[in-house]
């Protein structure tokens, strides 16, 4: 029960309020409080009902603040807010550490379950009918604290719900942007292949697609280019088997051919049943590239090593077969007319025969023997300059248009020029055979892009282009596709350990009858890549 810090004295001022009237007042709060009396506003409204009909001077209710440590002034309507300093008394009193003052006031603690959660304050009138309004407020404290119990209950309650939801949603975000920061694309969908979560870098680039307009759509809807059959096996396979799995996929969406590993991960909210899968694509463009020309050094190397062998062995029977001609050709001038000229056409082919043998055996030999040839710091246009040159003045040059175009002012490179030479020639003879006589060939040299420690020299052709199934094999020795006596198809992987022994690489790109670009990108003198 609530007890009043004060039995009001002044009981002699007026009459005993009328049954009646008391339950009146009590009937009409309680109507107010029926719908609870969370704010302010109901609060004020109960004071100012109090105050009618107790026919007070001023009502106020004392509500503890939410932290529980002071307490806020309600006043009926139309009565002054609380003056500053008023809640501190106010606490004071209730903890019983200063009694209130002895005035008229009737002020009643309004606790519950052993809590003092506020305080009613009634000022009478003179017309006030004491001392029954003392009860009657008496008993309205009553009624009050209870309310006021399940207001700071369910106020704490929606505290605390606000709170949790607030650490939710931080930890929402937190893992969202942790799948945003990946360098991945991530996509999620559930049973029925809807999409429920979809990362940043899906929504970059030129397939990218923003994250809003694909939630809770069907994935085959937004990835319309893919084949719906193909794409809804593999999310089936997934869900039926519960493993993991993985594929390499090609894409040309960008203009340039792109490798892309795709890994479909099994999820499962709970229980044993995959309800999810996730869905990962990394860009393996350039591992790939790494990759393959790892694979081709290797690969050359062997074979280097296999013809090194092979070629030492052809090499003495070769320069025997070459002594024996000469002397047969010596020996032949002896024979009557009709009989020398027929023997002179058999010695010239096998002339002929015997100096492309020897080529072979020479450009083999040079692409495998161990290259530890001397380089020197040395500037990189007149190295093409000199290979520029000497290509003028092939006869299949004639009808070609040259297009130069060396920047100035670029670093020294190490370099055994003649060996660079060499490596150029190669890959504009094959640029040369495949424009067959006609077309621009344009030779640049500039930094790499984005980087300062390498510079590029770039070929590019107008030429026939190179089908996609030979890119991989054009750097292979003996990989030609020109009529037999044409080309050996040593070109290009002697270029390709010439360049690799100075610390560089060949890219090429190419795009069937419109031309191929050969870039040999070679580091930049003292710039800690040169071997
Ligand atoms: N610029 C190019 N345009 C089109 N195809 C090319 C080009 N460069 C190289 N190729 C292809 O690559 C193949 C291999 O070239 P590579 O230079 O190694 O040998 P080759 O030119 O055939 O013979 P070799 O250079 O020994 O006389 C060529 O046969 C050709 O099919
Ligand atoms: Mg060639």
């Amino acid at each position: 029960m609530n007890e009043p810090f004060t039995r009001p004295a002044a009981a002699a001022v007026s009459g005993p309020a009328r049954p009646d009237d008391a339950l009146a007042v009590v009937a009409a709060v309680a109507g107010y409080l029926a719908a609870g009396i969370d704010t302010d506003a109901v609060k004020a409204a109960v004071a100012g009902v109090v105050k009618r009909g107790l026919r007070l001077a001023r009502c106020r209710l004392w509500p503890r603040a939410a932290e529980g440590s002071a307490f806020r002034g309600i006043p009926a309507p139309g009565e002054a807010s609380p003056a500053p300093g008023e809640g501190d008394a106010v606490r004071r009193w209730l903890e019983r550490s200063v009694a209130p003052p002895a005035d008229a006031a009737l002020r009643v603690p309004l606790a519950y379950d052993g809590a003092t959660l506020g305080m009613l304050e009634a000022w009478p009138s003179a017309e006030t009918p004491l001392p029954a309004a003392a009860r009657v407020v008496d008993v309205l404290a009553g009624v009050l604290s209870p309310l006021l119990a399940s207001a700071e209950l369910s106020e704490d309650l929606a505290g605390e719900v606000a709170l949790r939801t607030r650490e939710i949603e931080a930890q929402r975000r937190f893992t969202a942007q942790i799948i945003d920061t990946l360098p991945v694309g991530l996509y999620v969908i559930d049973r029925e292949f809807r999409i429920q979560a979809w990362n940043r870098k899906r929504e970059t680039g030129t397939q990218g697609v923003v994250r809003d307009e694909v939630l809770g759509r069907t994935v085959f809807d937004v990835l319309h280019r893919q084949p719906r059959d193909l794409l809804q096996r593999e999310f089936e396979r997934v869900f039926e088997t519960g493993r993991m799995e993985q594929l390499e996929v090609e894409s040309n969406a960008t203009g340039e051919t792109r490798h892309y590993r795709l890994t479909k991960i099994p999820m499962r909210l709970d229980g044993d049943e995959v309800t999810h899968v996730i869905t990962i694509g990394e860009d393996i463009t350039e591992w790939k590239s790494v990759q393959q020309q790892i694979a081709q050094t290797d690969k050359l190397a062997a074979v280097g090593q296999l013809a090194a062998g092979v070629m030492h062995e052809i090499n003495n029977p070769l320069a025997t077969l070459g002594a024996c001609l000469e002397a047969l050709e010596s020996r032949s001038e002896d024979l009557p007319g009709p009989a020398r000229q027929a023997f002179e056409e058999y010695f010239r082919i096998m002339e002929s025969e015997l100096g492309r043998c020897k080529r072979i055996v020479d450009g083999l030999l040079d692409f495998s023997r161990p290259k530890a040839r001397h380089k020197r710091r040395a500037p990189l246009n007149p190295i093409v300059e000199d290979a520029l040159f000497l290509v003028k003045h092939h006869d299949r040059f004639k009808a070609i248009h040259l297009v130069r175009q060396l920047a100035d002012d670029l670093p020294a490179i190490e370099a055994n020029a003649e060996q660079l030479i060499q490596a150029f020639l190669a890959i504009m003879l094959n640029a040369i055979d495949a424009m067959e006589g006609a077309g621009a060939l344009t030779v640049a040299t500039a930094f790499a892009p984005d980087r300062a420690d390498e510079l590029v020299v770039s070929f590019s052709d107008t030429g026939a282009g190179i089908p996609r199934e030979n890119l991989s094999k054009i750097f292979e020795p003996f990989f030609t596709t020109k009529l037999p006596g044409r080309g050996t198809g040593l070109g290009l992987s002697i270029c390709y350990g010439i360049v690799a022994e100075h610390g560089g690489r060949v890219q090429v790109d190419s795009q069937q009858d419109r031309g191929t670009t050969f870039r040999v990108f070679l580091p930049v003198a003292g710039a800690g890549a040169a071997p």
